[in-house]
């Protein structure tokens, strides 16, 4: 079946010797421009973590970040999912991608059951900015990409051109318990010894977390979306869960492809719930057993439990009672309960 994957990794064709040459010198820069940041050693899966703008990045995809800067042109029907890792990119990605090709694929032979959403629904600074340029101008609209960029980084072109984000947060407790799982899983397959959970979350807590501090990165998005509402929507995985029906309903009439009433009746809500669910999407063969593209990772990373509170099974009383206090501190002063 032809469908968004073949596209996206099309960008990447069809450029001359000259252009390459180009590209690897103007990435020569941005390696040369990172290594000078602040940097952080074997805290990550990565060998090292730096920070740019305020956001601590691995250091590898802080050039692509520095390469969207400068070379991304947005277009004001591209739609962006944004997110804190951990917090349902997995799950955002694949709901924008259902709700908009909606017309496109029956829900039993959808895209969604052969390929892991982040095959389908690209990270901006990770898929499409390692090192290469893409040409993006040949995707057809909407495009639609994802983001771990901070708000107050992102390119320029994405805030003027008006384009549609939604940012899904979670509460920082899950959210770490979760990370710290997912990083020791990549690392064991780099034969990389394990986190200490306890030296972790004290990183964590000080801020220095892929795209940390957590607090800051949802705070710009929160802030962006009090005061740009029609352009930038901020949903938790909380609510997500309580009430997804509502939610799917709200994110579909954010990026322009609201539901009919007809498309109610007959269960089109919740079938699009029902193929990007936890249970359905972590069943799947190809998240069972395929990995990442392009990475020796497997996919079944990005789906362990998909619970709301499993960090009361990971941490002690102290340690959420200083999670919460920070999230008091930072965010209650802008009404972001978190
Ligand atoms: P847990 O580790 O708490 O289970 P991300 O997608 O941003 O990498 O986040 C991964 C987290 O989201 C993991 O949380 C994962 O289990 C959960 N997740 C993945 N797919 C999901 C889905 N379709 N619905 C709900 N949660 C999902």
């Amino acid at each position: 079946m032809a469908h968004y994957t073949s596209t996206h990794r099309d960008c990447f064709l069809n450029k001359t010797k000259e252009e390459e040459e180009n590209i690897e010198r103007t990435f020569q820069g941005y390696k040369q421009l990172v290594s000078n940041l602040p940097n952080e050693e074997g805290s990550e899966f990565f060998d090292q973590i730096c920070l740019y703008q305020g956001f601590w990045i691995a250091d590898v995809h802080c050039q692509g970040v520095i390469a969207v800067q400068n070379h991304f042109k947005a277009r004001s029907t591209d739609i962006i999912g944004a997110t804190n890792p951990k917090s349902g990119t997995t799950w955002i990605k694949a709901l924008l991608f259902a709700i908009v090709n909606r017309s496109k694929y029956p829900i039993n032979n959808h895209p969604l059951l052969s390929e892991n959403p982040h095959g389908l629904v690209p990270c901006i600074e990770i898929d499409l900015y390692n090192g290469r340029i893409p040409d993006l101008e040949i995707l057809p609209s909407p495009r639609i990409f994802q983001t771990h960029i901070s708000y107050t980084s992102l390119p320029q072109s994405m805030i003027d051109s008006g384009s549609r984000i939604v940012y899904i947060s979670r509460n920082p407790k899950d959210a770490f318990v979760s990370l710290w799982h997912f990083k020791n899983k990549l690392r064991a397959v780099l034969s990389k010894p394990p986190l200490t959970f306890t030296e972790d979350f004290e990183k964590f807590c000080k801020g220095v977390s892929l795209s940390g501090p957590f607090w800051d990165h949802a705070l710009g998005y929160w802030k962006a979306s009090l005061e740009r509402p029609q352009h930038v929507l901020f949903i938790k995985y909380e609510e997500l869960h309580e009430d997804p029906v509502l939610h799917l309903k709200r994110i579909a009439q954010f990026v322009g492809y609201p539901f009919s009433s007809e498309e109610e009746k007959e269960g089109m809500v919740d079938e699009i719930l029902k193929l990007c669910s936890f249970e359905t999407l972590s069943n799947l063969k190809v998240n069972k057993i395929g990995k990442i593209v392009g990475t020796p990772f497997p996919n079944e990373a990005f789906f362990r439990k998909g619970m709301v509170g499993d960090c009361t099974n990971y941490l002690t009383s102290e340690m959420i009672e200083r999670l919460d206090q920070i999230t008091e501190e930072k965010c209650h002063g802008y009404g972001l309960i978190m």
